[in-house]
Parts: structure tokens; sequence; C-alpha cells
């Protein structure tokens, strides 16, 4: 049994997919699937942009018991940065939660330490939940240096953060050969990289509130053994985030085990 002070988080990150049309079908069928369910983890749409506001509005039409995430953002408040959003464009549309530096973006978006901590401290100065993301690559895992990566990655973002802030933000634990591959990394491995978050976060301040999730091929089969680890907070959760159906049989496993 986890850390009951800790709620769960069961997040979808639908990456690249979904219309506005898609989104909102998908919101009405969640829901569907949730009513009757007391206890639920706190569950999060990590919609793309364009689907932001109109999930949202969905949200509030059906008094559904989830936020909305985006995916990305920019650390700075306004200027000439093509493209870019901000947390203030984000706030403008209701948006309180932001992942924040994704192994895609960090891959192929150039997306570095630095600019990832960046982030995190523009997401909790506007009173924004940064879900931060980091993970080793495969040939790192291989090479043995994933805990080195891990605490380089965990220490670029605490460095940056007041001790009263800890609890604010949401790690998540992607190891980046887990994504999208099919290949999910074993329960006690995983939990024993997110307790090795928690110990180096413990160095900066009080850790025992701050959620660390863990994401790479969740799938329904998957969930229990994972989310009945001691240090894994909460899933997420891509490819199988896209289909109600599926996403909320991961969110039924974590209620069993979490409640
Ligand atoms: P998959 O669940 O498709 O492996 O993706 C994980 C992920 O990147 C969630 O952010």
């Amino acid at each position: 049994m986890a850390n009951s002070q800790r709620r769960p988080i069961i997040a979808g990150n639908w990456k690249m997919f979904k219309t506005t049309p898609e989104a909102v079908a998908f919101t009405e069928a969640l829901n569907k699937r949730v009513q009757g369910h007391a206890t639920l983890p706190e569950i999060l749409l990590c919609a793309p942009f364009t689907a932001l506001t109109t999930v949202n509005d969905a949200i509030k039409k059906l008094n559904a018991p989830f936020a909305v995430a985006a995916q990305t953002m920019d650390h700075r408040d306004n200027g000439a940065f093509t493209g870019e959003i901000s947390p203030l464009m984000l706030l403008d549309i209701n948006v309180r939660w932001v992942l924040i530096g994704h192994s895609e973006r960090r891959q192929y978006f150039n997306e570095i330490d630095d600019t990832v901590a960046a982030k995190t401290v523009a997401a909790l100065k506007y009173g924004m939940t940064p879900v931060v993301c980091i993970g080793e690559e495969l040939q790192e895992r291989e090479a043995g240096l994933t805990d080195r990566v891990i605490e380089q990655q965990v220490r670029a973002v605490v460095d940056l953060i007041a001790p009263s802030e800890l609890s604010k933000v949401v790690f998540a634990y992607e190891p980046v050969w887990a994504i999208g591959t099919g290949k999910v990394c074993e329960a006690e491995e995983a939990n024993r990289v997110c307790k090795l978050i928690r110990t180096l976060i413990a160095e900066y301040g009080p850790a025992e509130q701050t959620r660390i999730l863990y994401g790479g091929s969740v799938k329904p089969e998957s969930t229990s053994a994972l989310m009945s680890q001691s240090d894994i907070d909460g899933g997420l959760v891509g490819g199988a985030s896209l289909d109600p159906d599926t996403f909320f049989a991961i969110i039924e496993q974590a209620c069993l085990v979490k409640a």
C-alpha cells in the first residue's frame, strides 16, 4: 500500500493526437466510466494546445472529475518567440497543470536541464503544478549511468526551488527506453528509481508530500504491480490513454491498490 498522504495521479498524455471533436468524445466517454467511483485519483488529460479549452469546457459542463494539462510551455511571460505558449496564456484559459521536459521535448525540441528548470520555476511562480519528466536513455542504462542521469536531472530542477515549494512539484520517472516501446520497467526497479528521486529531493527539504509518477508503456496489466510500490504515486500514460476504456481500466486498477 502506498503512502496514503499522497493523492495518486493518473495522467493521460495524448501527445500529438486528437482533434477537438475526438477530445470531447473521449472526455464524455471517460466521464461515463468514472460515475459511481467514490475514491478516484487525480485524473489529468494532457491535451494538445488546440483542445485545451474545448476539453476544459466539456469538463465543466459534465462536472467531470478531471483536469486538463498542457504538454509543454515556454518559461517566459511573453515576447518575440514565434510559436511558443507562455504560462500567462495557459492561465488565461484556466490551465493549471503542465508537463515539463518530456523526453520527446528533450529529444526533438532541444530541451535541456536548464530550460526544464526554468520552466518549472515559471510554473510555480504562477501557481501552476509542473509535472517534471525525467529518465535515462537506453545507452545510459546499459552503461550503468541511470542513477547519475537521474541525479543530474533532479538536481537541475530542485536546485532552483525553495524547500516550501517542493511538495508542489510532481516528478514523473519515464525511462526513455520504456516510452512507446511496450517494454515496461520492472515495478521494483521503477520504485527504486522513484525512491532515489525522493531521497535526492529530501536533501533540499521535505520530500514526503512530493508525488512521483512512473511512465513508460503503462497498460492495464502492468498498473497494479507499479501502483502498489511504496514510492510510485501514479502513472503518466501515453498510448494507453488514447482510448477511454483502456485509460479507465488503468484508473480502476490504480484505485484498487491505492484506495
Ligand atoms: P507510452 O505510455 O506510450 O509508452 O508513453 C509514455 C509517455 O511518454 C507518457 O508521457
